[in-house]
């Protein structure tokens, strides 16, 4: 069985583990400074497997010696935006939240491959690849697949059909600069533009952007945890499969799309190496632009992990 370790025991954590978990995924560890509070929620899990067929092994623990050799580890420690905040706010806290989990990661996991999923997000990735020292192909963040599921939901909400049907591309950072590509969205392979005009298209993509605000401002107290937990699982499941399964994800570029020394959400192949390829689109005019005011958006938050650090 393979083993994957969940740093983090709050609610996008304990849903992730949950998720994979119920799909038998893998066996997981869920790691949480706070004292009980992962062992509570993993021997909850435990009671609901006779109900849910779940034949896996979750462990929670606040040691982290206990996350030794997993082959995946999803970072999820920090604390969540409240109604008013960007994702960048969190940035102080959480970057020192995840520094001394890279260095928990790197001391006991050294060959696993880290998922950055607590915010900002493709800021959070680079400080995990800079702590870790690991190879950048082992080093992604979550949240192209969250925001692409969010953006096909919309799509099959307004046109009554099912969600799964939608393949739907969502680029660029995790913030509200994103940049959903309705171009390379398709409902059952056919464009999207056949089947709405173009400012029904706009303000699904809008909503799209800010679907997490739209969240944090109805919950007040945090931000999403459902729908996160369950991309997270989906790219847990595809490297430990080693699925190759084609999605968007927070991958360190080299050049890729003209960017460099950046994470940025682009279309990856997720599969055991994890980023194991980046799958370069053509992009229109107005498609780079919107892309590269995404890019800037990350760059000025790497800025500020530099003045963290
Ligand atoms: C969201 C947060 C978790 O998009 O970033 O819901």
């Amino acid at each position: 069985m393979r083993k994957v370790a969940v740093i983090g025991a709050g609610n996008v954590g304990a849903s992730a583990v949950y998720y994979i978990a119920k799909s038998n995924i893998a066996d997981v560890v869920m790691v949480d400074v706070v004292e009980g509070l992962p062992q509570a929620k993993a021997l909850d899990f435990l009671h609901a497997s006779p109900s849910v067929g779940c034949r896996v092994r979750i462990v929670g623990t606040n040691d982290y010696a206990q996350i030794a050799d997993s082959d995946v580890v999803v970072h999820t420690a920090g604390i969540a935006r409240k109604p008013g905040m960007d994702r960048m706010d969190l940035l102080k806290t959480n970057v020192n939240i995840a520094k001394s989990a890279a260095q928990n990661i790197k001391r006991y996991a050294p060959n696993a491959i880290v998922i950055a999923v607590a915010n900002p997000l493709d800021v959070i990735a680079m400080a995990m690849l800079r702590e870790t020292g690991f190879p950048k192909e082992r080093v992604v963040g979550m949240a192209g697949i969250l925001d692409s599921t969010r953006f096909r939901y919309f799509i099959a909400e307004r046109l009554g059909v099912l969600a799964s049907d939608v393949d739907a591309m969502v680029l660029g950072g995790h913030g509200d600069t994103m940049v959903p590509v309705a171009r390379y969205t398709r409902v059952a392979g056919f464009p999207l533009s056949e089947l709405l005009g173009g400012e029904e298209i706009t303000a699904l993509s809008d909503r799209t952007r800010t679907g997490g605000g739209e969240i944090v401002n109805y919950l007040k107290t945090g931000s999403a945890y459902y729908a996160p937990a369950a991309s997270t699982a989906k790219m847990v499941e595809a490297i430990i499969t080693d699925e190759k399964c084609v999605a968007p994800a927070s991958a360190y570029l080299e050049g890729e799309f003209g960017y460099e020394n950046i994470f940025l959400g682009v279309p990856v192949v997720l599969g055991k190496s994890g980023v194991e390829r980046i799958l370069e689109l053509e992009l229109s005019a107005d498609e780079k632009s919107a892309l590269d005011n995404s890019a800037d958006h990350v760059a000025q938050g790497v800025k500020d992990l530099d003045s963290v650090s």
